[in-house]
């Protein structure tokens, strides 16, 4: 079995404990520790497939989405919620975190740190989380992104980088949203 299929495994087993984000953040740990046993078994990405990078996802059920991606560098991507816990895992390069809140009044949504996550890190994000991401430097990003429930489908948001107001989700506009990052 794959690591990655033997990482599905594990975390369809633990979608529904009560304390799956730690869990799945434990085994996300153990499966970036072996960074070209995924590599070997990850569908192949092309990093500049589009302005956001490629994606593919490994699994998807009611409760649980498993995906690999490869962050292309220099290109600032638009904040974006899940609507549910997201733990991310790094395998190749960093993932440089911008987080927002929600606030009452527009913007919809303000700057509120940043985390930047190199491989063999991970980091876990709850369900109102907001962040926007770019990979670090000018190397590509690889990471394994794990959700606790049906991405694909769930109703979210996407911010418009100048207004930072609300819009459903639509992978398109994503597209058009991502911007060369700022020297
Ligand atoms: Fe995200």
């Amino acid at each position: 079995m794959s690591v990655l299929d033997d990482f599905v495994g594990q975390c369809r087993a633990l979608a529904h404990s009560p304390t799956a984000e730690n869990e799945i953040a434990a085994a996300t740990r153990d499966l970036i520790t072996a960074p070209d046993a995924i590599k070997a078994c990850a569908p192949s990405l092309n990093p500049t497939a589009s302005s956001g990078g490629d994606e593919a996802t490994i699994f998807e059920d009611d409760t649980l989405t498993v995906m690999v991606l490869a962050t292309p560098p220099g290109i600032d991507q638009p904040p974006h919620d899940h609507e549910m816990s997201a733990i991310i895992g790094i395998y190749g390069g960093g993932e440089v975190h911008r987080f927002y809140r929600r606030v009452e009044s527009e913007p919809a949504i303000v700057a509120s740190g940043g985390k930047t996550i190199r491989a063999g890190e991970t980091l876990t994000m709850g369900p109102t989380a907001i962040h926007a991401i770019a990979a670090e430097g000018d190397e590509v990003c690889y990471a394994v992104h794990t959700y606790l429930g049906r991405l694909s489908t769930v109703e979210r948001s996407l911010f418009n980088p100048d207004t930072l107001l609300p819009e459903p989700m639509d992978l398109a506009r994503y597209e058009q949203y991502c911007r060369p990052l700022a020297p």
